[in-house]
């Protein structure tokens, strides 16, 4: 597939190339100040299947997220958006993966603040997530709950607590890998009651919430948009939503400062990213085709469901979402400073 894609990029570069030297010899240089003639790189853009990868397992948060956007955005482009799930090492292989493909904009990653985390996570990423890629626009940001298998004892996050500390050796926390939000938010809470946990990794929080489920795992801190479902279901036991805010598809469910945890407090946002070097024109495409999925009534419905919302337009864009991660990767090298971790 990459073979054939990166010839179709090379014939589309060379016929870029060709028609902006026609255009430079028709309009003369713009060294005069005169008007850019835009729009020439994303001419033909697109004209093939478009694939967004999702860096988890499929039917976890961030592909339910991913599946939501893709529809309309596969409406708006005239194309087809294949989503790919590439799972391991908390989203990492995914974003590497994404980095060394074509910037011609056929690949496309949706990735949440773990792009913001893994440089402080990982010695040896391999990309680094501000110079590699091209930001789209930002998505959502999805508050987050902590959840039990039913029957697991305690009652309130107050008794969990006590409970976890007192267990510390045998209870079990599932995660999606170091960097996934459930991990970030595992960190938050050790760093808040001072106790390590026995971490099950998976690969994704889809596979974890089906384990939480069957009692195979104690808890989790998981996206509303992969738990509301079973925490109204009550499928899973659940203490508390990570973020300043109740949410309003789960008016009972405490905050984590109501609860009397407010240092644990996270919102995972979502992106769109293309490899760098993809043409800024191409960008703005698949930028305005985000906005244009983020006023779908059926989408804006949907994510309430789920407990979230899309961002407001101004933040779907480049500029809004490159700044988020820089403000991001600073603020939460020094959270994972603080709590001890040392990047593997
Ligand atoms: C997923 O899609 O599985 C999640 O976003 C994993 C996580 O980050 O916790």
């Amino acid at each position: 597939m990459r073979t054939t894609r990166r010839h179709a990029a090379t014939a589309r570069l060379l016929a870029t190339l060709a028609s902006l030297s026609l255009l430079t010899a028709a309009c003369g240089n713009n060294d005069d100040g005169g008007e850019e003639t835009g729009g020439g790189a994303a001419e033909g853009y697109p004209d093939q299947n478009i694939t967004f990868v999702v860096p988890f397992s499929a039917g976890g948060p961030t592909d339910t997220v991913t599946r939501l956007v893709a529809e309309p955005m596969a409406q708006e482009l005239g194309v087809e958006i294949v989503v790919q799930n590439i799972e391991g090492a908390g989203g990492t292989v995914a974003a590497g993966e994404v980095s060394q493909e074509d910037p011609d904009g056929y690949t496309v990653l949706m990735h949440h603040v773990g792009m913001s985390t893994a440089p402080a996570l990982y010695a040896d990423l391999g990309y680094d997530p501000l110079e590699d890629f091209e930001m789209i626009g930002l998505v959502t940001e999805v508050p987050m709950t902590i959840v039990a298998r039913r029957d697991f004892e305690p009652e309130t996050l107050e008794e969990l607590v006590d409970y976890v500390t007192e267990n510390a050796d045998t209870v079990t926390y599932a995660n999606a890998g170091i960097g996934a939000a459930s991990h970030l938010c595992g960190l938050l809470f050790q760093d808040a009651i001072g106790v390590t946990l026995q971490e099950v990794p998976y690969e994704g929080t889809g596979p974890a919430l089906t384990d939480l489920v069957g009692g195979q795992v104690d808890f989790m801190c998981d996206q509303t948009t992969n738990t509301t479902g079973q925490i109204n279901a009550g499928e899973v036991k659940a203490y508390a939503v990570t973020t300043p805010e109740r949410v309003e598809s789960l008016p009972d469910l405490p905050t984590t400062a109501e609860a009397g945890l407010p240092d644990v407090e996270v919102a995972v946002w979502h992106g769109l990213y293309a490899p760098a070097g993809t043409p800024e024109e191409v960008v703005q495409v698949l930028s305005d085709a985000l906005k244009v999925a983020l006023a779908d009534q059926a989408v804006i419905d949907q994510l309430a469901e789920l407990g979230t919302a899309p961002v407001p337009e101004e933040d779907a864009t480049p500029e809004a979402h490159r700044e988020r991660l820089e403000e991001q990767t600073k603020s939460w090298a020094q959270v994972i400073a603080d709590a001890g971790v040392e990047p593997q």
